[in-house]
């Protein structure tokens, strides 16, 4: 837990990702049924019964908060604080016994007078890994921590000696196009991650272990918390053109700070069609192949 006697909303939501967890690592280790939302979209028991949980300790902690939670939750949602919740980010990963998966937990401050839904600050962040037992912590102006260490974005000053990680959709998968700027990454950087918990990528830049994470679609839950730990962290986060992230952006771009121009210059050159590596297909590295092996006969 953090050590700022500061800090606002920290301390509390701290305890109740660390309970969170803790449920998680239970179920993780008795192992649990698998249910299907959609497509390959996965949901467990672990997921509900979690989200259940922090809906009442967040009640407890915080009466007038809203929560707005990934498996249904929709409490006080006109107030000027928010909870965007993942009670599990990265269920896929949980439901094959895959050690990689989280609690996130983002509060936005807003104005709801405005009428605005797209206002909001992002002011208090909280990401804990049970696996690892590792606490993610961040409010508005007061920096980022891991287990109460201030953490850092990394020096790295190019793409091409980054690691970088992105996510798929588990929805509309043939709708994204994804696999070419995996590609295209991967030719450019040291190596491009698909961990499978976007939370967990956006702490592991906030903390210097990734240098940039990109992903389409993804949601309030999956990103607020995340989002917030990188800008505390001293790394920018952006849509794909560099224009200002926002909550419903559906395009994320975190990254260590100096190597941000790089990386949307890269998405502009993409989208545009411009300089992009061919792969070959299949059928292509089969035909090549058999002329290598009849060339060596
Ligand atoms: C998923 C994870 C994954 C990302 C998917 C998300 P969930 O969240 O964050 O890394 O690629 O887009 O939906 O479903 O495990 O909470
Ligand atoms: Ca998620
Ligand atoms: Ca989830």
């Amino acid at each position: 837990m953090s050590e700022n006697a500061d800090l606002i909303w920290v301390p509390k939501a701290s305890a109740i990702a660390r309970e969170a967890g803790a449920r998680l690592r239970e179920f993780f280790a008795q192992g649990v049924e698998t249910e299907y939302k959609g497509d390959v979209d996965l949901v467990t028991v672990a997921d509900r019964t979690v989200e259940k949980l922090i809906k009442g300790r967040l009640a407890e902690a915080f009466p007038e908060h809203g929560v707005y939670g990934e498996e249904g939750t929709r409490e006080r949602m006109s107030g000027e604080f928010r909870w965007y919740v993942d009670p599990l980010d990265g269920t896929t990963n949980f439901a094959h016994g895959f050690p990689q998966f989280c609690v996130s937990m983002g509060l936005e401050q807003r104005s709801p007078a405005s009428g605005n839904e797209l206002d909001g600050t992002l002011v208090a962040a909280v990401i804990y890994d049970p696996m690892r037992d590792e606490l993610y912590t961040a409010e508005r102006g007061h920096g980022a921590t891991l287990n109460g260490k201030p953490i850092h974005v990394s020096r790295i000053p190019d793409l091409a000696e980054s690691l970088v990680a992105t996510g798929f959709p588990s929805r509309k998968r043939h709708d994204s196009p994804n696999v070419h700027f995996y590609h295209e990454f991967t030719l450019r950087s040291h190596g491009v991650r698909r961990a499978g918990s976007a939370a967990l990528d956006l702490a592991f830049v906030a903390s210097g272990r990734l240098e940039a994470f990109w992903e389409f679609n993804l949601n309030p839950w999956d990103t607020a918390a995340g989002v917030l730990l990188v800008q505390e962290a001293g790394g920018h986060v952006s849509d794909f053109a560099g224009g200002a992230f926002q909550l419903d952006s559906k395009e994320i771009l975190a990254s260590n700070g100096l190597i941000h121009d790089e990386l949307t210059g890269l998405f502009k050159q993409m989208f545009a069609g411009q300089d992009l590596a061919p792969i070959p297909t299949p059928k292509e590295f089969e035909e090549r192949r058999a002329q290598r092996e009849s060339a060596a006969d």
